[in-house]
């Protein structure tokens, strides 16, 4: 294995599993994490096969953020392993950062710049070549549907158009693995359906791998080809929504197909009841405690 400061190289390296192995794009084993007392990824792990959309879902505070973080190398791996297409997250940060684009919760996007500088922006940090960058940043903005807008600051762009741009960020670099957090959140239905189209988009047109954080369970059912679900810093089920759904009819001998937000609060147990509340986890897991008492 090289270290990172020696590999220079721009072409993603094999796999290190033999040539029969599915190809993971990403691989967690027993990753943890802890700030201070509390084990934000516990024991993770997580599997991310090459060219799905995989939505690693759970309320806030599950630990999604965590878990990405460490992929994604801007936090460290103080126990277990990551690997990003065979790369070791801890041992070859530089190589793993060159595979993935990210997007992260927080807004990345300087709104005292045009949509063309936010994107030309990440071009230069991601090292993309003098020659390409105008057309690679023409490129991204259009695969998110933004040249109209490119020369307008980006503080005058809607929700919607920000979330956008901030993808074409982190497609300019043309990334094998894009990591998405909460890329939703706080839109209006509209804007989150053309933040997925685009995302969906792209993925078939290149075939990149797509690894996505959400709270909303709808969504990850309609887009995501497989989901783990995560509580208190593990996943606690792994499959497609349509597997985990009617897992749950036949443990429960239902005719009606159960959401996944009912598979999470099965999957959860109990355990969703004494957290710090807040949004589905309260309704939901008090109308299931009727509908068992009852
Ligand atoms: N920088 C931090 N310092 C201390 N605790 C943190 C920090 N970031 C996250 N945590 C804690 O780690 C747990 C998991 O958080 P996070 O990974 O952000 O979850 P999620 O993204 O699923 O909402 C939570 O209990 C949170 O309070
Ligand atoms: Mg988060």
């Amino acid at each position: 294995m090289t270290t990172d400061p020696a590999d220079t190289s721009a072409t993603p390296a094999p796999a290190a599993a033999g040539p029969a192995a599915v190809r993971e794009a990403v691989s967690c084993a027993g990753l943890t994490y802890a700030f201070g007392g509390t084990r934000a990824v516990d024991d993770l792990d997580l599997g991310v096969h090459e060219g799905e959309v995989f939505g690693l879902l759970g309320p806030n505070g599950a630990g999604k953020t965590t878990a990405i973080r460490c992929v994604t190398t801007l936090l460290p791996v103080p126990a277990g392993t990551v690997r990003v297409f065979g790369h070791d997250a801890a041992r070859e940060r530089m190589a793993v950062r060159r595979l993935l684009g990210y997007v992260p919760q927080q807004l990345s996007a300087d709104g005292g710049l045009t949509g063309r500088e936010n994107v030309a922006l990440f071009a230069r940090v991601f090292d993309v070549p003098r020659r390409e960058r105008a057309a690679r940043v023409d490129l991204a903005l259009r695969a998110v549907d933004l040249c109209d807008a490119v020369d307008r600051l980006a503080a005058t762009y809607s929700g919607g158009m920000v979330r956008r741009l901030e993808l074409a960020q982190a497609l300019v670099s043309a990334p094998r693995l894009l990591i998405l957090d909460e890329p939703t959140i706080g839109l209006d239905p509209i804007a989150r359906t053309g933040v997925w189209e685009h995302i969906n988009a792209v993925r078939e047109a290149t075939g990149m791998t797509v690894l996505v954080t959400t709270h909303y369970m709808d969504e990850a059912d309609q887009y995501c080809d497989r989901v783990g679900l995560m509580h208190r810093g593990r996943v606690r089920a792994l499959g497609t929504p349509e597997e985990l759904r009617r897992g749950l009819a036949e443990r429960e001998a239902t005719d009606t197909l159960p959401t996944l937000e009912d598979v999470f609060r099965d999957v959860a147990g109990s355990g969703l009841d004494d957290n710090t509340g807040g949004g589905f986890r309260e309704v939901r897991s008090t109308r299931r405690t009727a509908r068992r008492v009852g």
